[in-house]
């Protein structure tokens, strides 16, 4: 979704917005723009497409920050179009008058307050709900309001999602921050103030944050940062440290940020288990969940909900916790759980899942389930974000910043943790017998060297795979806990290839998918020896009679399935609630593969976005 940055400082803020703004180019965008304030007055630069598009513009020597008193302010904006074509006059910043405006969300009541400007004699030049805010604001200021106070009494008109930076030429020390519904955070540093969507925006120059709330407007100076409520009351907020470093969103010598997160999974995995985990590994610690052994035994349902990769992560949470913990699970997908009036009461207890912490569906099923009465804890990635904030408690998966959109260590890390959080509640509740439970804490603890085993045989699977990338249709198929890793394998593909895959349990086979079985479909079958084994050979065999090109993904030794494949990709045997793990790397392979001899954008694939922050 879009990307918001924004300066006040004593340093000319053209290529930090600029460098920002790369540093956002994960949330996914069509168009950028910067603005500035030169001599007293607002220019802007922007242009449809690729930051490279912005930076050409922006050598323009013509084009530059000058100070009032040692004082520079800009604003910057990478656009994820919602109202209106990607193109240079719906790119942000928007300039109304003697202000520029840059916004993420979506503003619900744009036309009406359109129309109504348009009868007041503003003339507004694009197709976006933005351009309506900034007009907005400019008319209070055309009133004689300040421009504090114009973004005030503009903020209390709109409807929706907003997060705003507003710069004005009559007020050119002051940048004004807004947040409400999408994210916004402020950057602390000396003689200098930012805002940004997000942390890496802003990691070279500061590590102190401070995290807005929604409803909260940030009066930004150059020594001093004022916080307000939409109700004009002051709040006093906490500076937080992030031990995030700049090399921590660096590619690191990989080509792209997908595979270097493919890569770093096993480090992921280590640091989500370690200090979780007793020295004789027969206990987990999970400070973090704040729910004692009483509230688990009261739990009369656990309801997962959670978008995309995320949610098929909460499908296999549903299998281990089910297990283990013999509580019944439902999972949801969040854009379906919040608008289906669900039935979760106090009794219950709601995981949502999330990478970024910052999925709008994920965050409003979330309220709803709060609303309701029902304990809530997250999975999550990103400490501070609003998920984290909300849920009454988190448990961390610490598999770093993840800037590739297509989420690879991020679900790894959301498997490890339902694994450990299914087999903590088990062995509290004392429904998984302890000799089991160290069984599968074993293999936890061995995960990342075993993941590293899979990754070894990168150059095998990509032989494999680039031999497919003319394909028109891929099938992904499992069983069991093998079947979220279908689904996710297709998503993989699908993603950032653009490929049609589809994921299917593979019983579901002959209620339809087998219907574009022929010999030009390669079929991705997962086949980890578990108790579906069998059934899932039936599945290939049929498969086999129909000339479909089969590609298995199986246990190391296992000759009948290498034999009954025309490719044969193996994984180390271990215990059930691993094989998911472990059968996930090779169709992320497969699927990065694939892209990279389609020439795809990998890193920030058409039309999609890190964080969905709007519905
Ligand atoms: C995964 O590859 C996707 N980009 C997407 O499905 C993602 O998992 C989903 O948008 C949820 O994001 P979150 O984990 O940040 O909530």
């Amino acid at each position: 979704m879009c990307g918001i940055v924004g300066y006040v400082g004593n340093r000319d803020p053209k290529f930090i917005l600029y460098e920002g703004l790369k540093k956002l180019e994960y949330r996914g965008y069509d168009s950028a723009g910067i603005a500035l304030l030169q001599e007293g007055e607002i220019r802007i630069k922007r242009c449809e497409g690729k930051l490279d598009q912005l930076k050409a513009a922006l050598e323009d020597p013509h084009f530059y920050g000058t100070p009032l008193d040692e004082t520079y302010v800009g604003i910057g904006h990478t656009r994820w179009a919602t109202h209106g074509r990607p193109s240079e006059k719906n790119a942000h910043p928007h300039q109304a008058g003697s202000i520029a405006l840059v916004h993420n969300g979506i503003i619900e009541n744009y036309s009406e307050l359109r129309q109504a400007l348009e009868k007041k004699g503003h003339v507004l030049h694009s197709d976006t709900d933005s351009e309506v805010v900034a007009v907005c604001i400019f008319d209070f200021i055309s009133q004689g309001h300040s421009l504090e106070r114009s973004v005030f009494l503009a903020v209390q008109e709109l409807l929706g999602s907003f997060s705003l930076g507003v710069i004005s030429q009559k007020d050119p020390q002051t940048l004004i921050a807004v947040r409400n519904g999408t994210p916004l955070i402020l950057g602390v540093g000396v003689q200098e103030n930012f805002i940004a969507s997000d942390v890496p925006a802003l990691l070279p120059y500061t590590k102190n944050f401070i995290y807005l709330e929604d409803e909260e407007m940030v009066i930004v100076q150059k020594n001093r940062c004022v916080v307000k409520n939409f109700k004009g009351k002051e709040i006093q907020k906490q500076i937080k440290k992030i031990n995030w470093t700049p090399e921590m969103i660096d590619k690191g010598g990989y080509q792209h940020y997908m595979l270097k997160e493919i890569h770093e999974q096993p480090q992921a995995i280590i640091q989500t288990i370690q200090d979780r985990v007793s020295k004789d590994r027969d206990t987990l610690y999970l400070k973090d969940l704040t729910l004692s052994e009483n509230d688990l035994r009261k739990i009369r349902k656990i309801f997962l909900v959670a978008c995309g990769t995320a949610y098929y992560a909460s499908m296999e949470g549903k299998y281990l916790l089910e297990k283990m913990t013999k509580i019944p699970c439902e999972v949801d997908v969040a854009s379906e759980f919040r608008y289906r009036d669900p039935l979760i009461g106090k009794e219950d207890l709601l995981i949502v899942t999330s990478q970024s912490g910052e999925t709008a569906d994920t965050l409003a099923a979330l309220r709803e389930a709060k609303k309701r009465g029902a304990r809530t804890l997250a999975i999550c990635n990103v400490k501070e974000s609003s998920i984290d904030r909300e849920a009454d408690s988190t448990i961390y998966t610490y598999a770093g910043p993840e800037i590739g959109v297509a989420s690879t260590k991020a679900f790894t890390a959301q498997l490890t943790v339902f694994n450990l959080l299914a087999i903590h509640i088990g062995l509290v509740l004392g429904r998984l017998p302890k000799e089991k439970a160290k069984v599968y804490i074993q293999d936890l603890v061995r995960l990342p060297i075993t993941v590293e085993e899979v990754l070894k045989q990168e150059k095998e699977i990509q032989k494999i795979a680039q031999k497919f990338y003319r394909k028109k249709t891929f099938l992904y198929l499992g069983r069991g806990t093998s079947y979220p890793i279908a689904l996710e394998g297709a998503l993989k593909l699908k993603e950032i290839s653009y490929m049609n895959a589809e994921g299917y349990a593979a019983g579901e086979m002959k209620h339809g998918p087998i219907a574009l079985v022929d010999e030009d479909t390669p079929v991705i079958i997962l086949a980890p020896k578990d108790e579906h084994y069998d059934k899932v050979i039936s599945n290939l065999e049929e498969i086999k009679a129909r000339e479909g090109i089969v590609i298995a993904i199986g246990c190391e030794g296992d000759t009948k399935l290498s034999k009954l494949s025309d490719y044969f990709i193996s994984v180390p045997q271990r215990s059930e609630n691993v094989m998911p793990i472990l059968l996930t790397i090779p169709v992320q392979l497969i699927a990065y593969t694939i892209a990279l001899k389609k020439g795809t954008d990998i890193d920030q694939p058409r039309n999609l976005a890190k964080s969905v922050t709007v519905e």
